[in-house]
């Protein structure tokens, strides 16, 4: 393949050229962060108003990556979004024709900073979780072939603690060597905050963010791009001392988060075995400053972070920093409470129907991982659903994100069905469209067992289930 310039990129993509004097911004991976990230980036203005980057989105060159490629192109942000801003940012970025997007990856070649937004994932190793680093590598190596002395490598993948010096830096010095470069490569580390759901962009251009480079000159640099598209007057950056200290800040942040929601399954069951209204404590709680963040018992934890993330400081421990002595068992049982407690719910199910959920028929509301975002991975419904039926229950289910459940194979009815024909309706995500419905009208003259997996009803909708005379149970509260 030829050297990328501007003027082929954009006629492949089928978009303007972009004027050449602007600085180019790669990102790498235009999944759930890169995508949004790319917006992002290419809605930084000048004092002059003009866009200050020209942002290359480059995925791989597979039916997923290139329809996220091809939706961009078009014009269209490529994950269902609830986020209006980002849809008109996406529309500005398009009309303005800094955005374009490829699976060319000579367009490296032409970036001024080239930010790595690529998975890294755990894998199963002889039966234990292991740190799946290859892909991340190859990513990484596919950037050492093709970007200037000058580009800084700005990584926002969360990675194992460790990862830019022993990962990253080598395999760029070693693609700098094979092409006769003799500069030390730019490394930094910041680590994505962004929370796909009604709030999207403003997750990235609102919010704080951690950083630090392998060198002082990559932290300059980092932090110079940073303050271009976020709005680091409101919510100023913070350096800290290493690239492995702000590795590390994203996996405490995440796994204190999963740690403190798995302790809070014990006392969901703690109130529903003595009638208690665990959420009313809570709220109550809530009140004093020091616990305004307290979790709440729900249907269980799900997403592409808290239910990896925990793992990776132990894992680094032991494949990337040599010391195999360190133990995180929090995290550890952290990971595991959270993912069996889609379970809980089920047992409670079983336990409400006399014992068995052969032949039950359950209708699931929810089957992303949380409300208002159409993200399927790792949803606590897949484990619920597979273990339903492996229970000889039959579940058909609804969410208003999600069309094609990819994880299950399946495709779902785009209208909330109605509750005849359910035994029981397990309301699992708070998605808008569950929280506002009016249960009186849509239970009409079906009377199933309502499970709240999850705080989604209302009091209103509680009263309203009541009033029809359903049986009503829900995860916290000890109202059967
Ligand atoms: N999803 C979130 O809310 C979130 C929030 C904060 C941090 N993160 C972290 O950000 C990183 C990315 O997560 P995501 O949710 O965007 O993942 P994703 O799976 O949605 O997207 C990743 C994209 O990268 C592409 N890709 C993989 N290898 C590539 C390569 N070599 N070159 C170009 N593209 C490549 C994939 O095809 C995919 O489109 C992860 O480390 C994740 O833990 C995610």
């Amino acid at each position: 393949m030829t050297g990328a310039t501007l003027a082929r990129l954009a006629a492949e993509a089928g978009r303007p050229e972009p004027p050449d004097k602007r600085p180019v911004v790669c990102i790498q991976g235009l999944g759930f962060v890169g995508a949004a990230m790319s917006v992002a980036v290419a809605s930084a203005r000048g004092a002059d108003g003009e866009p200050r980057f020209t942002v290359i989105g480059v995925d791989l060159p597979t039916d997923h990556g290139r329809s996220r490629i091809g939706a961009l192109n078009a014009g269209r942000f490529p994950i269902a979004t609830t986020d209006a801003s980002l849809e008109r940012a996406m529309d500005e970025a398009h009309a303005a024709g800094n955005l374009l997007a490829t699976a060319d990856t000579t367009a490296y070649a032409l970036a001024s900073v080239c930010v790595v937004d690529v998975p890294l994932d755990l894998e199963d190793r002889h039966g234990s979780p292991a740190l799946a680093i290859g892909a991340f590598r190859n990513a990484i190596r596919t950037l050492s072939d093709q970007i200037g002395p000058e580009c800084l490598v700005l990584v926002e993948t969360t990675v194992p603690p460790g990862a830019c010096e022993r990962v990253v830096l080598p395999e760029l010095e070693r693609g700098f060597r094979r092409r006769g470069i003799r500069a030390k490569p730019l490394v930094a580390h910041c680590y994505e905050r962004v929370m796909p759901g009604p709030r999207y962009l403003e997750s990235i251009v609102n919010f704080w963010r951690v950083y630090a480079g392998l060198t002082p000159e990559a932290a300059q640099a980092a932090e110079r791009f940073l303050s271009c598209f976020i709005n680091v007057r409101d919510y100023p950056l913070t350096r800290v001392g290493s690239t492995t200290a702000s590795e590390t800040g994203k996996l405490l942040e995440n796994s204190y988060r999963a740690t403190t929601i798995a302790f809070m399954e014990e006392w969901g069951r703690f109130a529903e075995a003595n009638g208690i209204d665990l959420f009313e404590v809570i709220d109550a709680i809530r009140l004093r400053p020091t616990h305004s963040n307290m979790r709440q018992p729900g249907f269980g934890v799900g997403g592409y972070c808290l239910t990896k993330d925990p793992l990776f400081a132990w894992l680094s421990s032991q494949e990337l920093l040599g010391r195999a002595d360190l133990d995180f068992p929090f995290s550890r049982m952290a990971v595991e409470a959270n993912h069996a407690m889609p379970l809980v719910s089920l047992d409670r199910i079983q336990e409400l129907l006399g014992g068995a959920l052969e032949g039950c028929r359950i209708l699931l509301l929810g089957v992303s991982y949380q409300a208002g975002v159409g993200d399927t991975r790792y949803s606590p419904s897949e484990t619920f659903v597979r273990a339903a039926r492996e229970r000889g229950a039959t579940v058909t289910w609804h969410d208003p994100m999600v069309d094609h459940w990819y994880e299950m194979n399946e495709q779902g009815p785009r209208e909330l069905p109605g509750a005849a024909g359910s035994d029981v309706v397990v309301l699992a995500v708070a998605h808008l469209e569950y929280t506002q419905v009016d249960l009186t009208a849509w239970l009409g003259d079906e009377r199933p067992l309502i499970f709240d997996a999850n705080r989604v009803l209302s009091d209103v909708q509680r009263r309203q289930v009541a009033e029809a005379g359903c049986r009503f149970a829900s995860i916290g509260r000890g109202d059967t």
